[in-house]
């Protein structure tokens, strides 16, 4: 049954304000490309979304944990198999350590095929007394400090939905032909803690997976002939920024007659254009995907339950996540009140800490990073308030990648501030490498059973 939402249309949102949209050199070439884009197929499908909203439910009822992860900006230049497959291993290994940790399910949500729109805090660059349009995303220009570069580019949207499809593709065949082998992800895990300078601290729990498998092979369970343990399911999402590629990918439902917005499963509000009389509030209430919100220090606990009440009026399980990213040294004080007006209210929110935006600083070397210690620390901060509400501390929003990189300082291989010049290949913000997600993944699994 269809549950239209009034005085809604994929394109009511163009009567509100709209933040963070490009300068398009003109309109009619944009529409050119929306039109294109509309008559394309969608991405993702409404029956995958409406399956990741009922995962999310069970979140929101403490009866599953949410990791979504990934790049801050994807990059039309690093997206080949290999980049895919490195950053998908690495949120596999993260999900089996929760996994056993939380003794429940782990929810899997990667800013991936997609995740190419940024918001930026001041619509100009200026460099050595030139000033030139920030660079938005590769779906709207292009990163070098030049004035070619940044003009914005329509066609650049139809090169994002290409990419986004050739990932998906890819992470559907990664993801059901064997990669994610539940013995193989735990044999990498195991690599991991061997090499690890931490590795006596994740040991025993390393070993307790080895013991689960080996129980379940005694009793006659094989991981390559049970699809629960051979194949794996990652969802897709981005930060769903720029409206008008975000209204061509919406579609309706050919089974319910609701409208879906078919570029990822779930899609969410950032921090900068969360406004309640806003355009993307205004898009996302029609929209039937699960759909986050960030909320940061800001933040009031009217505002979080009147953005509750735009975006969930019904009060659905699973729809709706709210993305706290406060601050290691705020999330203490900023928290407690959005979270019990939320519980109070009676709103099924999934509540997940994003431990990377309240945390960036700009390192003695000029780079824009983050430490180890304080993402790690805004987790436990999440985690307390979380205990001391009576409250669900759902999951976790983090920027990674599975290359080697040096863009946050700390973690057990101690990355300082003179090696972030080794290879800091970011076109935004920091983000953890490998070593520092597992290490991170170890200390969230400390935290969900201690
Ligand atoms: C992001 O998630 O990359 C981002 C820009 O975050 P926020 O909206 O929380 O600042
Ligand atoms: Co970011």
């Amino acid at each position: 049954m269809s549950t239209q939402t009034p005085d809604w249309s994929p394109s009511s949102w163009r009567a509100f304000p709209a933040l963070q949209q490009p300068e398009w050199p003109d309109d009619s070439s944009v529409d050119v490309v929306l039109k294109q884009l509309r008559d394309w197929p969608p991405l993702v499908f409404a029956g995958e979304a409406r399956e990741l909203q009922r995962q999310l439910g069970a979140v929101s009822r403490g009866e599953a944990f949410l990791i979504q992860a990934g790049d801050c900006a994807e990059s039309f230049e690093s997206m080949g198999a290999n980049d895919i497959r490195e950053k998908l291993r690495v949120i596999l290994q993260m999900a089996v350590v929760l996994t056993y940790a939380g003794g429940v399910p782990t929810v899997k949500v990667g800013r991936i095929a997609g995740q190419f729109a940024k918001p930026r805090s001041s619509d100009t660059e200026h460099r050595d007394g030139v000033e030139l349009p920030s660079f938005r995303g590769h779906i709207v220009n292009d990163i070098g400090f030049d004035p070619d570069s940044r003009v914005p580019r329509p066609e650049r949207l139809l090169e994002a939905y290409n990419r986004s499809s050739s990932t998906l593709n890819l992470l559907r065949a990664f993801t059901r032909g064997g990669f994610a082998d539940l013995r193989r992800v735990h044999a990498w895990n195991k690599e991991f803690v061997a090499d690890s300078p931490q590795g006596q601290r994740y040991e025993e729990m390393a070993r307790g997976i080895d013991k689960a498998l080996e129980f379940m092979s005694a009793i006659g369970i094989e991981t390559e002939s049970d699809p629960r343990l051979h194949e794996s399911e990652l969802f897709t999402s981005h930060e769903a920024l720029l409206l008008g590629y975000e209204e061509a990918l919406t579609r309706k439902d050919s089974l319910t007659g609701d409208w879906y917005d078919c570029s990822a499963h779930m899609v969410w509000i950032g921090e900068r254009t969360r406004q309640l009389d806003g355009a993307h509030v205004e898009f996302f209430r029609g929209i039937k995907n699960p759909i986050g919100c960030k909320v940061g220090p800001t933040a009031d606990p009217d505002e979080v339950l009147a953005l509750c009440e735009a975006l969930n009026p019904e009060r659905i399980e699973g729809r709706l996540t709210l993305i706290s990213r406060m601050g290691a040294e705020q999330v203490g004080e900023r928290l407690p009140p959005l979270i019990e007006a939320v519980r109070d209210a009676g709103h099924p929110v999934v509540w997940a800490c994003d431990p990377m935006h309240g945390n960036t600083f700009t390192a003695k070397s000029g780079r824009k990073t983050r430490h180890f210690e304080d993402i790690a620390s805004e987790i436990d901060g999440f985690f307390a308030v979380h205990r001391g509400a009576g409250t669900w501390a759902g999951g976790v929003h983090l920027e990674l990648t599975g290359d080697d990189v040096t863009e946050c300082l700390g973690g057990s291989t101690l990355v300082g501030d003179g090696d972030l010049d080794i290879r800091y290949e970011t076109m935004c913000d920091p983000r953890l490498n490998a070593r520092q997600s597992l290490d991170l993944a170890f200390r969230v699994a400390e935290l969900l059973h201690p």
